[in-house]
């Protein structure tokens, strides 16, 4: 029972590293657990004889230093990039902020912004205070598909748009985003973009600068990294200011002490990531396909939302017709399966999910709906109990308000 599992050849290979034997976790764009190489490399920085302040002269700070800067080695070989390009921060929340906030300054709290509708609210919500503060904000909704159209994203730019806002792939429906095509015809008007890359980094191949985006975020807590650890990609010669300044940390990019132990781990998890990817995105295609190829049979009206649409290997979002998704959610977690009715950050609202109206889903078919997300640790055999568990509650629920 999800365990985390390493691909080898022929199939994903049991390191026995048990999460919780009592639950099936589905839920890994909330957060993933912590991969076993990653908690090794951080262990020595957890009180296990190895301390120091990077900025430090002496050869304990020596010693930190050549751990956060390998750890930042890891994390630009993960996205094809160059180390000087990559400044940690503690969050992607943290980086999304940071580069909205950067633009804002830069134009005075003036002029113009696009973001999809579908950003995840450190994105929205930052640019929600930013038009508070005086500056405009155009949101582009996706269509039915769950992904947002190039040429709807282009009608919405502004010869004083200073700033295009386009997540790789949404954390909710899993769908992705057109953010080269998006990124050229920006660049050809001088307007740089922001890349939220959280849920697809670790999952997918990310070539940072392939991408095109001038700015890219990943968070290492969504690819088996640990919490409070996260980083910025900014293209070469691309301006961004520090957000948080004092030291001269991160080439004064972001002042304060670097988060050791949890920046070795990122830098761990990315170098495991990157070996690994080929397998990890078949191994997850492989539960997600078997999940969505029984669920109608098992499950009869069930919806996938944006089936057909490019999506992460990962996530499937699934309206239960007649259903609560939050009574589903509870009755699920009593059996023994964690997942999601939304993003994390929004659960414990009985509002639908902004993403699945903004997708054109309806209310009701939203307040329905679950997002479960696999991981690397699940097995077919978990797919397998989830279905089982799946039937039975969903019929249970429906005889109740029969
Ligand atoms: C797409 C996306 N962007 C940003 C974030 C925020 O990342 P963090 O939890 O590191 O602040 C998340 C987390 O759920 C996310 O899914």
């Amino acid at each position: 029972m999800n365990r985390i599992l390493l691909a080898s050849r022929g199939g994903p290979v049991d390191k026995g590293f048990t999460i919780s034997p009592a639950m099936i976790y589905l839920d890994h764009n909330a957060t993933t657990p912590l991969h076993p190489k990653a908690r090794e490399a951080m262990l020595p920085w957890l009180g296990g004889g190895s301390h120091g302040n990077p900025s430090s002269v002496h050869r304990f700070g020596q010693a930190a230093r050549e751990a956060v800067e390998a750890a930042r080695e890891q994390v630009a070989a993960l996205l094809n990039a160059r180390p000087l390009e990559v400044i940690f921060t503690a969050s992607g929340t943290e980086a999304n902020n940071a580069v909205l906030f950067h633009v804002a300054r830069k134009a005075g709290r003036r002029g113009h912004l696009v973001i999809s509708g579908i950003e995840h609210p450190s994105i929205r919500e930052a640019a929600a205070r930013l038009a508070e503060e005086g500056m405009e904000v155009t949101r582009v909704s996706p269509r039915g598909d769950g992904v947002v159209h190039v040429d709807e994203i282009l009608a919405a730019l502004r010869p004083d748009t200073r700033l295009a806002a386009l997540m790789l792939a949404n954390n909710e429906l899993g769908t992705l985003q057109p953010v080269t095509a998006v990124a050229d015809a920006c660049h050809q008007r001088g307007i740089p973009v922001l890349c939220d890359a959280v849920q697809a980094v670790g999952k997918i191949p990310v070539d940072a600068p392939a991408l095109g985006a001038d700015y890219v975020v990943l968070g290492a807590h969504k690819f088996y990294g640990p919490l409070g650890a996260a980083a910025l990609w900014v293209r070469s010669g691309v301006e961004i200011s520090g957000h948080l300044v004092g030291g001269s940390q991160e080439r004064r990019r972001r002042a304060s002490t670097e988060n050791v132990p949890a920046l070795v781990g990122l830098g761990a998890a990315a170098a495991v990531a990157r070996e690994e990817m080929p397998q990890r995105t078949v191994h997850l295609a492989a539960l997600r396909d078997r999940f969505e190829a029984a669920l109608p049979e098992r499950v009869p009206g069930a919806i996938v939302h944006c089936q057909g649409s490019p999506r992460l290997p990962n996530t499937s979002n699934v309206a239960f017709q007649g259903v609560e998704g939050e009574s589903l959610l509870i009755r699920l977690d009593l059996a023994g399966f964690a997942v999601s009715t939304g993003a994390a950050c929004s659960s414990g609202s009985v509002e639908p999910s902004k993403t699945l109206l903004a997708a054109g889903i309806s209310r009701d078919e939203a307040l329905s709906s679950l997002r479960v997300s696999f991981g690397i640790g699940n097995t077919m055999a978990d797919v397998d109990a989830f279905l089982a568990a799946l039937a039975r509650e969903v019929a249970e629920l429906r005889r109740a308000i029969a």
